[in-house]
């Protein structure tokens, strides 16, 4: 059995994907905790509903981002987690926490990286003109937006989009994408050897 710890920041719509869809296809895996850095996160409510526990370790209680690092780090791993996955998670990760997750350590962009890193991808997209957008799942590196890439989905950016509908024509493929990268690190298919993506069968 894999234990996954999930951390959120707000809404959690790709972590109800993951619960969901661990529950409905049996994977071989646990959600043994999700955790927020902010009281108010809304997917704290759904996790609780699922009898999944939660914890919030609040950013705003730490003076450096050293400290916070530490204090998540500490209250993860009472949960002893395989593979810590970042869902909607916003906050920069120190160096120090990024390689003690090395290799066990997911997040979700929502941009075909390396474009349109960082904060307001879908904004970026529009301003930039492109006419593909998506978003990407990526192992986490102490590179910001940049770890190797597990996974990808496109879609077409539509004439007359505005940040709102491209946002939710990306967020429903990375409820795709997402559950189905835990799930392939959750029966050993995915793994990062070597700074690189490997894919077993
Ligand atoms: C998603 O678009 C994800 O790619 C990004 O933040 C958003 C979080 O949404 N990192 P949710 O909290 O999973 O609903």
């Amino acid at each position: 059995m894999t234990s996954i710890v999930i951390l959120i920041s707000g809404r959690g719509s790709n972590m109800q994907a993951i619960v969901r869809a661990a529950a409905a296809e049996q994977w071989p895996a646990h959600i043994a905790a999700v955790i927020s850095n902010r009281h108010d996160a809304q997917g704290l409510e759904f996790a609780r509903e699922h009898g999944i526990p939660v914890a919030v370790v609040s950013n705003k209680d730490y003076s450096t981002r050293d400290a916070f690092d530490a204090a998540l780090q500490e209250e993860i791993e009472r949960f002893s987690p395989d593979l810590v996955v970042l869902a909607g998670f916003l906050r920069i990760l120190t160096g120090a926490f990024v390689a003690h997750y090395a290799g066990r350590m997911l997040n979700i962009h929502p941009s075909l990286l390396p474009a349109f890193p960082g904060l307001a991808t879908h904004r970026q997209a529009l301003v930039a003109g492109v006419k593909n957008h998506g978003a990407t799942v990526h192992f986490v590196t102490a590179d910001l937006d940049h770890g190797p890439i597990v996974a990808q989905a496109v879609v077409p950016v539509l004439s007359g989009d505005t940040e709102e509908t491209l946002a939710l024509r990306v967020l429903e493929q990375e409820h795709v994408i997402y559950p189905a990268a835990v799930r392939s690190f959750v029966e050993g298919k995915l793994a990062l050897h070597n700074n690189k993506v490997w894919f077993g069968a």
